[in-house]
Formats: C-alpha cells, sequence, structure tokens
C-alpha cells in the first residue's frame, strides 16, 4: 500500500468522527488534504470550518464548505490535523508545512484533537524530525543563539513566510526526552511565536493509515 494510500484510509476514517452540522477546525499538509476531499465525497454536512491555513481555507472553500475566522468561534467539536512525527504518548512535532502558529490555536480551542497519520509518522521517540520554529523576523538571530544553548542546531527556512508573516527556524539536535518542559522553554524565549512540540497538548486520538488497515490509539 502506497503512503498516499495509507494517509486516505486515515483521513476516510477521521470523517467518520465528524458529527453533522458542528463546525470542526482543520489543519494543514497533504494528509489533511485527503480528509478535505474525503469529508466533501461523504454524506456528512458540517456548518463551517476553522482552518489553520491559507491552503486549507482554499480547498475548503473549492468544496463549497464555509470557513470561519477562529475569532468567530467559542469552541470547535472536533480538530483533525496530521503530523510529522507522533509518539505513543500522542505527543507530536508538527509545523514541517509551517503552520504550526495557527495549528496550536485551533488544538487549544478544539474540545478533542484527532490526529491522522501514514504509518511513517508513528515514532518510538520525539526528535528525528527538525523541530519548527517560528519566530518574529527581527528576533531570528538572537532565538537562534538560545537555540544553540538549548543543544539546538538551528537552520533558517530559507525564502519561507508563515502565515503570520514570521520566519522558521528547524532546529536538529534537540533532546525531547521530555517534550512538555522543553516545549515550555522555547517558547519563553523572547521573539518565539510558537515552536512545533505539541507535548502540553497532545492529540486525544491518533489514527495511524497502515497496510493492514486503520489503527486507532487514546
Ligand atoms: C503543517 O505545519 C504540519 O504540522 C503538518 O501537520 C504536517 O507537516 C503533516 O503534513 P503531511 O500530512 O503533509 O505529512
Amino acid at each position: 500500500m502506497s503512503v498516499d494510500t495509507q494517509k486516505r484510509a486515515a483521513a476516510e476514517a477521521a470523517v467518520e468522527r465528524i458529527e453533522p452540522g458542528s463546525v470542526i477546525g482543520v489543519g494543514s499538509g497533504s494528509t489533511v488534504d485527503q480528509f478535505i476531499d474525503a469529508l466533501a465525497a461523504s454524506d456528512t454536512r458540517i456548518e463551517a470550518a476553522v482552518a489553520a491555513s491559507e491552503a486549507s481555507a482554499e480547498r475548503l472553500r473549492n468544496h463549497g464548505i464555509e470557513v470561519r475566522d477562529a475569532n468567530s468561534v467559542s469552541e470547535l467539536s472536533i480538530y483533525v490535523d496530521g503530523a510529522d512525527e507522533i509518539s505513543r504518548h500522542l505527543q507530536m512535532i508538527k509545523g514541517g508545512g509551517g503552520a504550526l502558529t495557527r495549528e496550536k490555536v485551533i488544538a487549544a480551542i478544539a474540545r478533542r484533537f484527532v490526529c491522522i497519520v501514514d504509518e511513517s509518522k508513528w515514532v518510538r521517540a520525539l526528535g528525528d524530525f527538525p523541530l519548527p520554529v517560528e519566530v518574529v523576523p527581527m528576533a531570528r538571530s538572537y532565538v537562534g543563539r538560545q537555540l544553540l544553548k538549548h543543544g539546538g542546531r538551528p537552520t533558517l527556512r530559507e525564502g519561507f513566510t508563515t502565515d503570520n508573516g514570521n520566519v522558521i527556524l528547524d532546529v536538529q539536535g534537540l533532546d525531547c526526552a521530555e517534550p512538555i518542559a522543553l516545549e515550555r522553554a522555547l517558547n519563553n524565549v523572547a521573539g518565539v511565536v510558537t515552536n512545533g512540540l505539541f507535548a502540553a497538548r497532545p492529540a486525544d486520538e491518533l489514527l495511524v493509515g497502515t497496510d493492514t488497515g486503520v489503527q486507532r490509539f487514546t
């Protein structure tokens, strides 16, 4: 089975969890693209969605699904998103597509976070994937120096600006053994908007597309 087929299987399983008539949160990335397409092709009609990226918002609108601003909703029943890595504690590294800040905001608003991935994202320990850190542009050098002190090797994501007008530092070599502590420590560095560790607020449910079907973890 191809990776795309695994993503599709996880995405279709997530559609089964969507309550008709609800307002939902939708993440970003290729697995979420499959979710949006599967939702549109299903019989489930939602009231509206809040999207984590401009790309997801456009895809939703192209399917005739209303997109709302996060400020206009007080609660979301569910948030469906992918991940770059996810552990057995359902803690994640996200932000490979650069949408980590909006993803973290929508995850915070949602009652339930369902993560959909192909098998390659399901890891024993977080940290092989370089940790994305969104930084306000004028703080780039300062934050880079602080990341070195944390044992990381930051690289500027060249030619990339986030939907919020910031830059991304991709950081290799960080010790992610205590992900909640690391998430908090990095967020305390002045100039950091968000980092891609989703540890303090892990997913509530993980759906992994595999060659033998969808595995579910809570
Ligand atoms: C986007 O910023 C990320 O957090 C995505 O959730 C992550 O990169 C997963 O993307 P794919 O579904 O394309 O692998």
